[in-house]
C-alpha cells in the first residue's frame, strides 16, 4: 500500500489485513511502554488545512509509538486556498524530507490531487464531504472487537449523511466486510442522489431501532450547512435525536456509535452516550491502533530493509522506549 485516500480503493482482503494489523497494535498500545521502533527515521507530516483536535492528535500519537518523528501544521482552510499554494506547500514540505502526508482539507479531492504533486505517500484525514477513510478503518475494528464481525449484521447511520465524509467511508466499508446499512434522515440531511450507494433509506428511525446490531450517530455539521436545512434543532432532536426513550427501543447488545465530536443533546442525549453499549471512547482508543497499522503498512512495506527489520521486532514484540 502506498497511499490511503479512500475506503472504496481498498479490496476486503486489504480491509481486513489493516484490521488484523490493527490488532497487533492495540497490543503494543496496552503495554507499559507503549512504543515500538518500527518506523525510527521515517518523518510524518501532519498537514490539517481543517481544524481538527482527536484525528489530528490521534495520528500524531500513532506515528510517536511507531518511533517516527513528526512535523506538522494546522490552519484554517482559508490561508491555502489556490491551488498553486497547496502544491507549493506540499512540494515545500516534501522537500525537507518527509515520507508520508497525513491530510485534512474542508476540499474533497485534495489528498488525491497531492498524489500527483509529491512522492511522499498520502493518508487522507478527512477531506470536505468525500472520505474519511481511517475513521471507517477505527469504526470497523471497533465492531469487530465488540460483535465478533461485520457479516450479516444491520447497521444504521443516522443524520447528516449529505455533508458526512464519515458517512461516505463507512457505507463502503461496512458494507464491504458484509454488514446491511440503512440510512435514517430528513431528505434535506441526504445527498441529492444515492445511485450507487448500497443502502436502504428511511425516514423513521423509530421503526429501524428495534433490528439493530449498531446505531451509528452523525454529527449534526453546522458548519457546513450553508442553508438552513432544518427547521431547528429541537425539531431534529424530536425526531432523529437518540434519546433515552429511543435507546431502549434498541435490542439489548446493540451498540451506540458516534466519530465525535459529540453535539449532546441534539444528536443523542447525553446520558445516552454514557451508557455501557455506547463504545465512543472505544472507538477513539481503536483510532490509535488503527492509524500505527495504516502508517506501519505505507512505510514499512517489504523489500525495505529498514523496515523488514522493524516488522520482525513488531511482531516479536519487543518494546523500547
Ligand atoms: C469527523 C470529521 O471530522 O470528519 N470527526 C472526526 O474525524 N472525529 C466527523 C465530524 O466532524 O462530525
Amino acid at each position: 500500500m502506498r497511499h490511503l485516500i479512500a475506503t472504496s480503493d481498498l479490496d476486503r482482503e486489504e480491509l481486513e489485513s489493516l484490521l488484523a494489523l490493527t490488532e497487533k497494535f492495540v497490543e503494543v498500545s496496552s503495554r507499559p511502554i507503549p512504543k515500538v521502533p518500527a518506523l525510527r527515521g521515517r518523518t510524518v507530516a501532519l498537514m490539517f488545512f481543517e481544524e481538527s483536535t482527536r484525528t489530528r492528535l490521534s495520528f500524531e500519537t500513532a506515528a510517536k509509538r511507531l518511533s517516527a518523528e513528526t512535523v506538522g501544521f494546522s490552519v484554517s482552510s482559508s490561508s491555502v486556498k489556490k491551488g498553486e499554494s497547496l502544491r507549493d506547500t506540499a512540494q515545500t514540505i516534501e522537500a525537507m524530507g518527509v515520507d508520508l502526508m497525513v491530510v485534512r482539507h474542508a476540499s474533497a479531492g485534495v489528498p488525491r490531487q497531492l498524489q500527483n504533486w509529491v512522492e511522499a505517500g498520502i493518508v487522507n484525514a478527512g477531506d470536505g464531504w468525500h472520505e474519511h477513510p481511517t475513521q471507517a478503518l477505527l469504526d470497523c475494528y471497533t465492531i469487530q472487537t465488540r460483535l465478533g464481525s461485520l457479516e450479516g449484521r444491520e447497521v444504521a447511520i443516522v443524520g447528516d449523511i449529505k455533508h458526512s465524509r464519515v458517512a461516505r467511508s463507512n457505507v463502503a466499508a461496512f458494507t464491504m466486510l458484509g454488514a446491511s446499512v440503512t440510512l435514517v434522515a430528513p431528505p434535506t440531511l441526504l445527498p441529492p442522489s444515492l445511485r450507487g450507494w448500497p443502502v436502504r433509506v428511511t425516514h423513521d428511525l423509530d421503526e429501524v431501532l428495534p433490528k439493530l446490531d449498531v446505531c451509528y450517530l452523525l454529527r449534526i455539521q453546522l458548519e457546513r450547512q450553508a442553508e438552513a436545512l432544518l427547521p431547528s434543532l429541537r425539531e431534529y432532536t424530536a425526531y432523529f435525536g437518540l434519546t433515552a426513550r429511543r435507546a431502549e427501543l434498541l435490542p439489548p447488545d446493540a451498540l451506540i456509535m458516534h466519530p465525535g465530536p459529540v453535539n449532546r443533546g441534539i444528536e443523542i442525549a447525553a446520558d445516552v452516550a454514557e451508557l455501557p453499549r455506547s463504545v465512543i471512547t472505544d472507538q477513539v482508543r481503536n483510532g490509535v491502533a488503527v492509524r500505527m497499522a495504516v502508517l506501519f503498512a505505507i512505510l514499512g512495506s517489504a523489500g525495505d530493509a529498514r523496515s523488514t527489520a522493524a516488522r520482525s521486532e513488531v511482531v516479536g514484540g519487543e518494546s523500547s522506549a
